[in-house]
């Protein structure tokens, strides 16, 4: 049946019911009208599918843990990522759900955000590309996903309150842009709205943002769901464009809904259209058949491959890969008891774990492993654990630690106080260190932490993220040399919080956090300020190296809607195969409005083996050039010289190429009253129609302030400066207003005239 006429048939009370869940995980099914029921579940790195949809957090059905979303963003690979998609559609296949709540695709504005562990990254282009190609794989099975938490939500600190005060060029440029490349590459079902305001605006009920921006702009077809919990007023809600309120049953909002389309106050058009999206995708979701198994053994393995693609190493003296030791002692107690996901809603019931010890053990050949805990569960120190740990390391040809930050300091629900790992892990390291000379530092955590206190003491770093279930094998395969680390940060890691961008506007107060440092955060933040980094955006080291040559480009001049490909030659020069991960930068020689310094605009990940050359190629598109212009409510691209620029990471810029882009953006006029000299000049009608009376403006004007006298030297006026450097940037009719004398018209009537033929063209 046309979905038109079975809306026809609904009652207005069935359709406000349709609205809002009938459950924690389920919409209002209406069986007169075979209108099934959809269960959703989390999310975003494995099924969360709870026996009970009237239970919000029970122990979920085993499902796979996949490694979370900063792991998944380290391998910067869209394909595997699209694979693991597709695998937890087929659990979700399995525990008959519909909708997978995820991805997450806010930014990491800081790295003190809780949630962290389930975004991707600190730049909105990765975000997007890992985003979209997640969607994708999910999809392709028939099951939806939700892009959450849809906008500005980068933190924990009154999550359910907080108003972002975000300005829109950085709302456009920053926090949007992965949702928006998610949403136009891949087309979620669902979209799943924030908890937090958006300059004063709950998410819920921000019609800028969900009709305007996502459905209207961007073309969203599929359904808006509230966060669980979001909603405040829920006939406002509809109103700006949110069809779906979770969780249900919320008789009394359903009730609100009924009675605000009988007074007139909600246009059941309005109301209407929302359900037309709910029943497009309950019935797409219904469409799926459910049920049958999933392959435990396969997406164990998976996972583990994309643990092992995620895994970065951070340091290497060499130690790395291991190699003929006899003595080995692994210390930590995530090496006996894997942390390998966050707590929260995301927090999944594994179908089987890979004990990281064990998983040495299989691998060390006849070498000896001794095991020390290291460290507690909870923030006591225990000296005791530490004298034991030492006196392992002391008998050792090398230490292992596994160091892993604790639920107390990483969490959903909470922001993180600090950087740092625990006292006691410090102390455990430097004083392995201090006996140990051979020492591998092994981190589980879900964002960046500091390690000034001991990263010269140790030979080897490897983050190995939030790294799902089988991540204790990914590490072992990495340690003995099996996998070449190919991983590279989708974060920077800055030496102290102190350093980072957001530190003076976090998390905010009088429910209000403002971001003050509006376009500049990640590595966009630590270029401007030229500050070093513990280690930057897109860093990773391998157990190879590779060099880049013939940098290329398709064109050196040309059109912005055309687009430039840039090509690059990457050869193995060592002595294993492995994979690099390439970045494109674009740097913007000169522009009209403020920009970062460099953006990544594009990459890609290519496998090679020894001695092995293989051409890479990028393509730009006219988004990689583009900036939003808050005055024009566009994407705008301007003529001039960009530099291209071929990395290996933010801070190692193997190859720049510059290319000169012809802009072929017609803009509207916005000159105003209020416009200054020099905007009237920068603008090509302004400069056609007031350009001829600039030199008789500034003739008057060094007559009235003195310029030409050869006292003052050349353009110096009696008041010791160039007074045209001063009336520039005033509003033209201000300048006017001192030479009125001169002038054949009042003031504001001329600028009025010029207006009028800069606008009218008349
Ligand atoms: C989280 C969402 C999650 C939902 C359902 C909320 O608290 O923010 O990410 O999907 O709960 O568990």
């Amino acid at each position: 049946m046309e979905l038109s006429n079975l809306i026809n048939q609904m009652t207005l009370e069935e359709k406000a019911a349709l609205c809002t869940g009938a459950s924690a995980w389920t919409t209002t099914p209406v069986e007169r009208l075979d209108i099934p029921e959809l269960i959703m579940s989390d999310g975003p790195h494995g099924v969360r599918r709870v026996p009970d949809v009237n239970q919000m957090a029970i122990k979920s059905l085993p499902a796979t843990c996949f490694p979370t979303a900063s792991c998944l963003a380290s391998t910067w690979d869209v394909d595997l990522i699209g694979k693991m998609g597709q695998a937890l559609a087929e659990e979700a296949i399995a525990l008959n759900v519909g909708v997978v709540l995820g991805p997450g695709a806010n930014m990491k504005r800081s790295p003190l955000g809780g949630r962290n562990f389930e975004y991707f990254s600190e730049d909105p282009y990765l975000a997007g590309e890992m985003a979209a190609s997640f969607i994708n794989g999910v999809q392709s099975k028939g099951v939806g996903t939700s892009l959450k938490h849809y906008a500005a939500n980068n933190q924990e600190f009154q999550r359910f309150s907080i108003s972002a005060e975000v300005d829109e060029r950085a709302l456009r440029e920053i926090y949007l842009p992965a949702f928006e490349k998610a949403v136009k590459q891949a087309q979620p079902w669902t979209v799943m709205c924030s908890y937090n305001k958006v300059n004063g605006t709950f998410a819920s009920e921000h019609h800028t943002l969900l009709t305007e921006i996502l459905k209207n702009e961007w073309g969203f077809e599929g359904l808006i769901v509230s966060d669980w919990g979001a909603v405040r007023d829920r006939v406002a809600g509809l109103q700006a464009g949110l069809d779906l309120e979770m969780p249900g049953p919320q008789d009394r909002r359903v009730q609100a809904v009924v009675d605000a389309v009988r007074s007139g106050k909600l246009d059941e058009a309005v109301l209407d259209e929302s359900v037309r999206r709910i029943l497009q995708i309950v019935f797409k979701a219904h469409k799926t058949p459910k049920g049958g198994d999933f392959d435990v053994e396969a997406h164990h393995q998976l996972a583990g491959k994309i643990a092992a693609e995620g895994i970065v190493l951070l340091k290497n003296n060499g130690l790395l890969p291991l190699q003929g030791q006899k003595q080995i002692a692994v210390i930590g107690r995530s090496a006996e008891k894997a942390h390998f996901q966050g707590g929260g809603s995301s927090h999944i019931n594994p179908t089987k774990v890979a004990v990281p010890f064990k998983e040495l053990q299989a691998r060390a050949g006849d070498a000896e492993l001794t095991y020390a805990e290291g460290y507690p569960t909870d923030a006591s120190f225990r000296q005791d654990l530490i004298d034991q740990a030492v006196g392992l390391a002391q008998a050792a040809d090398v230490a292992l630690l596994y160091i892993a930050l604790p639920t107390f300091k990483e969490s959903e629900g909470y922001d993180r106080r600090d950087i740092d790992l625990t006292e006691q892990q410090i102390a455990l390291i430097k004083a392995v260190a201090a006996v140990q000379p051979h020492t591998v530092v092994v981190l589980n955590n879900g964002a960046p932490v500091a390690m000034n206190d001991w990263l010269d003491g140790v030979d080897a770093v490897l983050e190995g993220w939030m790294m799902g279930q089988a991540g204790g094998e990914a590490i072992a395969d990495v340690l003995f040399g099996r996998v070449n680390p190919c991983g590279k940060l989708p974060e920077t890691f800055p030496l102290k919080l102190a350093d980072t961008p957001s530190h003076l506007n976090w998390p905010g107060e009088m429910g209000q956090v403002r971001y003050g440092e509006g376009l500049f955060i990640g590595y966009r933040y630590y270029d401007a300020k030229e500050m070093p980094v513990l280690f930057p955006f897109g860093y990773g080291l391998s157990y190879t190296s590779f060099a880049y040559s013939n940098a290329a480009v398709s064109a050196t001049t040309f059109k912005d809607v055309d687009g430039v490909t840039v090509s690059v030659d990457v050869t193995n020069t060592g002595a294993v195969a492995g994979k690099e991960i390439v970045q494109i930068y674009v740097h913007d020689r000169q522009a009209g409005l403020v920009r970062p310094h460099k953006e990544l605009k594009g990459f890609a990940k290519v496998e090679l083996q020894p001695g092995e050359t293989k051409t890479v190629s990028i393509p730009l598109d006219f988004r990689a050039f583009a900036f939003y212009h808050p005055e024009y409510k566009q994407w705008i691209t301007e003529d001039g010289e960009f530099d291209i620029l071929i990395a290996a990471s933010a801070t190692d810029i193997r190859h720049t190429v510059t290319v000169t882009l012809q802009s072929t953006v017609t803009l509207p006029c916005i000159l105003d009253k209020e416009s200054t000299i020099r905007e009237w000049l920068a603008d090509p009608r302004g400069r056609a129609v007031f350009g001829p009376f600039y030199a008789k403006m500034e003739t008057e004007a060094r007559k009235m302030f003195g310029g030409g006298d050869e006292r003052y030297g050349n353009n110096e006026s009696a008041i010791g400066m160039d007074i045209m450097d001063m009336f520039n940037e005033m509003p033209l009719v201000s300048v006017l207003m001192f030479q009125q004398h001169a002038l054949p018209a009042h003031p504001e009537d001329l600028v009025a005239d010029f207006l009028s033929k800069v606008h009218n063209g008349d």
